[in-house]
C-alpha cells in the first residue's frame, strides 16, 4: 500500500554525528546541552533526545514544562533545562519533572518554591536554577547590575541550587557585529562581580550553535547548540564552519494525479500560474497545513522523477501542483520537498524570506515522522 501523507525522514545517525561535530567544535571541555524544543525543531522530541542521550549527551534545553514531562515520561536519561521562566501549573509540572529552572527575578524563584510546596512528593534537594542576565538580548533577563543581587539571594538560599548563570546572544550568526563581543564583556563583568560577591556557579553558559561553532570565548562550561545539531546552519556567515554537517530531515510526498495540459491553460485557486508550453502537471499531497508554505506558491522547488520541478499556481491547503515539463512522473511517485536529494532547507527559508527554524518548526501534525539509524560500525 503506497504511503500518501507527507513522509519526514529524519536520519537520527546524522544527528548524533553532528553532534560529535560540536562537540570538537567546543574543544575546551564545556559540557554539551542540545536544544531539543518545538519537537527537536520538528523532528521529533523524544526519539531525538533518546539517541543523543544513548551518545552521551548529557543535557537537553526545552521551552516548556510540558516538553521536559514528555522527556521524563520517556524514561529519557539527562538533566532537562527549560529555557525560560515557568508559572503556576507549568511550573508545577516544570518541579514534578525535577527539571532544571531558568529564572530571571525573585518572583520566577518564589514562583518555583510555590510550585515544590505544592507537588506532591517532589524530588528531593535544592531546586536548581539557571540564572539568566540580559547582555544584550533584551528577551529574558534583568541587566547583570541587578541580576546581581538575585544571585546572592539564590546563592545564599539552602533550599536552592545556583546551578547556572547563563545569557542568549543576539547576532552571533553575523561575525561582522560587534554586539557579540560587547556581549561576552558584559557577561564576563558579570561573572567576576558574582566571583567577588562568592558566588561561583558551576556552569556558565551563553553559546547557541552559532556561539558553539564560531566564538571559542562564548563556551564558557557548557554550550546549547540546537539547529546545527539538524544539520542546518543559522546563518550564511556561518557556512564555512558547518560545511561538513548533514541535514537529517528529508520531507517527501507522494504524486496525486498526473495530468497533460495545453500551453495557456490556467492552475489552481486564482488561477495564478498559466502554462507557458503543453506540459505535465504533477499533483503532490502536500500542502499548507502540512508545513509547506502557501509563500512557495509560483516559486518552491521538489525533485521529482530525476529533475527539478517548480510550484505551479497557489499551494493549497492539502495539495500543491508541479510543473513536471516533459517527465512522465507516476501516481505514487514521491517528491523530495526538502532536504537531502531535494531542496536545502536554508535555501526554501531564503526564497520564503525566512529562516530554516520556521520552516522546520511549522511542519505539521499530519507529516508522519520515520526514522533511520545506522547500524552499529
Ligand atoms: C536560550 C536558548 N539557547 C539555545 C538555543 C539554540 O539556538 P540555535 O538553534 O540557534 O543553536 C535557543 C534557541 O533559540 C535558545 O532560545
Amino acid at each position: 500500500m503506497p504511503v500518501v501523507v507527507p513522509v519526514a525522514e529524519i536520519d537520527l545517525s546524522a544527528i548524533v554525528r553532528n553532534v560529535r561535530r560540536l562537540r570538537r567544535a567546543a574543544q575546551g571541555g564545556a559540557e554539551m546541552l542540545v536544544a531539543v524544543k518545538a519537537d527537536a525543531y520538528g523532528h521529533g522530541l523524544v526519539p531525538v533526545a533518546r539517541e543523543l542521550a544513548r551518545d552521551g549527551v548529557g543535557w537537553f534545553g526545552v521551552a516548556t514544562a510540558h516538553e521536559a514531562s514528555e522527556l521524563r515520561r520517556a524514561g529519557v536519561p539527562g538533566r532537562v533545562l527549560i529555557l525560560s521562566p515557568t508559572r503556576g501549573a507549568d511550573a508545577r509540572r516544570a518541579v514534578a519533572a525535577d527539571a532544571d529552572h531558568t529564572v530571571c527575578t525573585d518572583d520566577d524563584v518564589a514562583a518555583l518554591r510555590a510550585a515544590r510546596d505544592a507537588v506532591p512528593r517532589a524530588p528531593d534537594g535544592p531546586l536548581r536554577l539557571h540564572l539568566k542576565a540580559d547582555t544584550g538580548m533584551a528577551r529574558l533577563g534583568l541587566p547583570p547590575a541587578h541580576a546581581r543581587a538575585v544571585a546572592d539571594r539564590i546563592d545564599a538560599a539552602s533550599d536552592l541550587t545556583l546551578e547556572g548563570v547563563c545569557t542568549h546572544l543576539a547576532c552571533a550568526d553575523d561575525l561582522d557585529d560587534a554586539t557579540t563581543d560587547r556581549q561576552l564583556d558584559a557577561f564576563d563583568a558579570f561573572l567576576a562581580e558574582l566571583a567577588r560577591d562568592g558566588v561561583r556557579p558551576r556552569l556558565r553558559h551563553a553559546a547557541n550553535s552559532a556561539g558553539t561553532v564560531a566564538h571559542p570565548r562564548a563556551h564558557y562550561d557548557l554550550v546549547r547548540p540546537g539547529l546545527a545539531a539538524f544539520g542546518c546552519c543559522p546563518g550564511a556567515d556561518l557556512n564555512r564552519f558547518l560545511s561538513d554537517f548533514e541535514p537529517a530531515l528529508r520531507l517527501t510526498a507522494s504524486v496525486a494525479f498526473v495530468k497533460r495540459i495545453p500551453a495557456g491553460t490556467k492552475v489552481s485557486y486564482g488561477h495564478r500560474w498559466t502554462a507557458p508550453r503543453d506540459t505535465t502537471i504533477a499533483t503532490v499531497r502536500i500542502g499548507y497545513a502540512d508545513g509547506f508554505p502557501r509563500g512557495l506558491s509560483n516559486r518552491g522547488e521538489a525533485r521529482l522523477a530525476d529533475r527539478t520541478v517548480r510550484v505551479a499556481g497557489t499551494v493549497c491547503m492539502d495539495q500543491t501542483l508541479f510543473d513536471a515539463g516533459d517527465a512522465t512522473p507516476q501516481v505514487g511517485d514521491r517528491a523530495v520537498l526538502l532536504g537531502p536529494g531535494g531542496p536545502r532547507a536554508e535555501a526554501v527559508a531564503s526564497l520564503l524570506g525566512t529562516i530554516p527554524y520556521e520552516l522546520l518548526t511549522g511542519l505539521g501534525a499530519r507529516v508522519t515522522r520515520r526514522y533511520r539509524l545506522d547500524a552499529p560500525a
